[in-house]
């Protein structure tokens, strides 16, 4: 493992993705239509990091592109910005779990070092944890989302805005609670706004 996390710290984007393209080691490669390494712009100075791929995202090979996806995009879209420019979007793990269960730990684990590729390359000023699997995953910690939003957390120096996950928002029934949220994401935004004033596209 140690000398797979070398290899793949060394690799380029090309590189990189040929390499995801060709993962198997964990088991969700054997039920994956298509790996979905990330998109956006790799000068991007915001990288929003999801769960792990859904049906139309496994489908596509690009994350985000389902519900939840659209919901994201409109989301840019109200703070002026789009997912391929100044945006990049990737997830925890590359391959969708089977019915969209959580990744489990070894998944993760065998996962992140394509994620810590990405950072590394990357070098975002601020990572956007969409959810609580993206958050405690990359940090190692077990937070409610509902409890530690609206603090200003940092992986590798780099500073981390937890938010909840579009597809949180997208499953609440009640009017106020899907405001509420929505209007809890936009503050969480602004606070990334603030961080990076000047540079939008
Ligand atoms: N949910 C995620 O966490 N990631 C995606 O790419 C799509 C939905
Ligand atoms: Fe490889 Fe990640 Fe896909 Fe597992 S989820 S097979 S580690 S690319």
């Amino acid at each position: 493992p140690a000398a797979r996390r070398e290899r793949i710290a060394a690799l380029d984007w090309e590189a990189f993705e040929a390499d995801v393209a060709a993962c198997t080691a964990c088991g969700l490669c054997r039920s994956r239509n298509r790996v979905v390494p990330g998109v956006g712009d790799r000068r991007a100075e915001w990288l929003f990091v999801g769960e792990g791929p859904g049906a139309e995202e496994d489908a596509k090979g690009e994350p985000f592109v389902g519900q939840a996806g659209k919901l994201l995009d409109s989301m840019l879209a109200a703070l002026g910005m789009r997912r391929d420019a100044n945006v990049y979007i990737a997830n925890v793990v590359k391959c969708r779990p089977p019915n969209n269960r959580e990744p489990m730990k070894d998944e993760v684990d065998a996962c992140l070092p394509y994620l810590l590729r990405q950072l590394a390359a990357l070098r975002p000023r601020v990572i956007v944890c969409l959810g609580k699997v993206a958050l405690n995953n990359l940090l190692g910690t077990s937070h409610s989302m509902g409890r530690i939003r609206g603090q200003l957390l940092s992986f590798n120096g780099i500073p981390l805005v937890p938010t909840y996950h579009p597809a949180f928002i997208l499953h609440k029934k009640d009017k106020e609670e899907i405001s509420k949220a929505k209007w809890e994401v936009w503050e969480d935004m602004q606070k990334v706004l603030a961080l990076i004033p000047g540079k939008r596209p």
